[in-house]
């Protein structure tokens, strides 16, 4: 029952978990609407498109609402096991919601564009290209300039949030509970020599929550994109207490002394990654990562072992530009977890996430 907010001390637990209720079901209402607008206008726009997925079987949506509502519950039921304060649940970026919400659909035309020349690896004539793997060279999810603009870095979260029909945030704090938990084998050490890593961190959303989950920790993240570092930068640089030290980094070579970390997590890489890399990713988060810590990858579901989502599996590499997505939904992530040095690797659903929980040997 412990939490941080003030404003929890105040209001009782039945308003709290209505209006945490009611906002995530608004989210996701909105998020539907979003995307069949979205949805209709591109099938218009870029007839081809219409042709790349199936529509959702009525069972595989019954399974999706059920999926979210246990999401939902779980979520809620960590705020109140006290795993983060309740505030979390209501962190919405509203200032950049309305701020970037218009650009998202400016942004639509120049996806049709790339749907209908069907070319996916385009960048603005001022982008640097030079040292990234050519892998990483995509408009995934036709993200305008890949990750490699700060107009595809400010539209990122929203975009994702619309996605999920705004169930990212909740998606990403599955992780919390199970790093907290790995954490707890250093208990001698004091919160601040306790060092955590985010890798591929993207644009900091799940640092923020670590921010606010475990104060006093050590953190870092680490990502290929500037932009998408300037842009946790910004949003990270907001909130009080020790600022996270972020770096430029391809996650195949972390520059990062072995042993160096208690804690590691990965939020929606693995997908993005052609096999080579993601055991490469995997055996260097291994080196990292100290005897007795924990890595925690948090990733789409697979078709290996979330069949009732096959529609929806299929579509999604088709309709979003997802090069390697296939290959990974049959990957198996827990045997190359293994191959790594991992041992006891745990697995969790959430909704479209898949969740891998492995420690390192003592
Ligand atoms: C789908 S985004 C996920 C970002 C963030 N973790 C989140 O939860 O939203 C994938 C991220 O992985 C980064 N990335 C992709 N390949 C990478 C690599 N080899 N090394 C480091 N970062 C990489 C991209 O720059 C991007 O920020």
């Amino acid at each position: 029952m412990q939490s941080t907010a003030n404003f929890e001390r105040f209001i009782p637990e039945s308003v709290t978990q209505a209006a945490y209720s009611s906002f995530q079901q608004g989210k996701a209402l909105f998020g539907l609407a979003h995307n069949n607008l979205g949805r209709r206008l591109t099938q218009f726009f870029a007839p081809d498109w219409e042709k790349m997925g199936k529509p959702l079987p009525e069972e595989e949506i019954q399974a999706l609402k059920q999926s979210g509502e246990q999401l939902r519950q779980t979520d809620w039921q960590d705020a109140q096991d006290g795993v983060y304060p309740h505030s979390l649940l209501f962190d919405n970026a509203w200032d950049e919601f309305f701020l970037y919400y218009p650009a998202v659909w400016l942004d639509l035309p120049l996806n049709w564009q790339k749907i209908r020349d069907k070319k996916h690896q385009q960048f603005s004539a001022e982008i640097d290209q030079e040292g990234f793997p050519s892998y990483y060279l995509q408009n995934f999810h036709h993200q305008t300039d890949g990750y490699l603009s700060d107009w595809s870095a400010s539209l990122y979260d929203l975009q994702v949030e619309l996605l999920f029909s705004g169930n990212a945030d909740p998606m990403r704090r599955r992780i919390l509970k199970p790093l907290k938990k790995g954490l707890s084998a250093f208990r001698e050490l004091s919160p601040k020599q306790i060092r955590v890593l985010d890798v591929a961190c993207g644009t900091g959303r799940t640092l923020k929550m670590m921010r606010t989950t475990l104060p006093k920790v050590s953190l870092f993240g680490a990502d290929l994109s500037p932009a998408y570092l300037r842009k946790a930068h910004q949003l990270l640089s907001k909130i009080p207490g020790e600022f996270p030290q972020l770096v430029q980094a391809n996650a195949e070579e972390l520059p990062y002394q072995d042993n160096y970390f208690h804690g590691l997590t990965s939020v929606f890489l693995f997908h993005e990654l052609p096999p080579q890399a993601r055991q490469n990713v995997i055996e260097e988060s291994f080196r990292v990562t100290q005897p007795g810590g924990i890595f925690i990858i948090c990733d789409s579901i697979q078709l290996i072992d979330s069949p009732q989502f096959q529609t929806l599996i299929d579509n999604f590499p088709k309709t979003y530009h997802e090069p390697y997505y296939k290959h990974y939904t049959t990957d198996n992530l827990g045997e190359r977890l293994e191959k790594a040095g991992f041992e006891n690797v745990e697995i969790e659903h959430h909704l479209f996430s898949k969740y891998w929980i492995a420690h390192k040997p003592v």
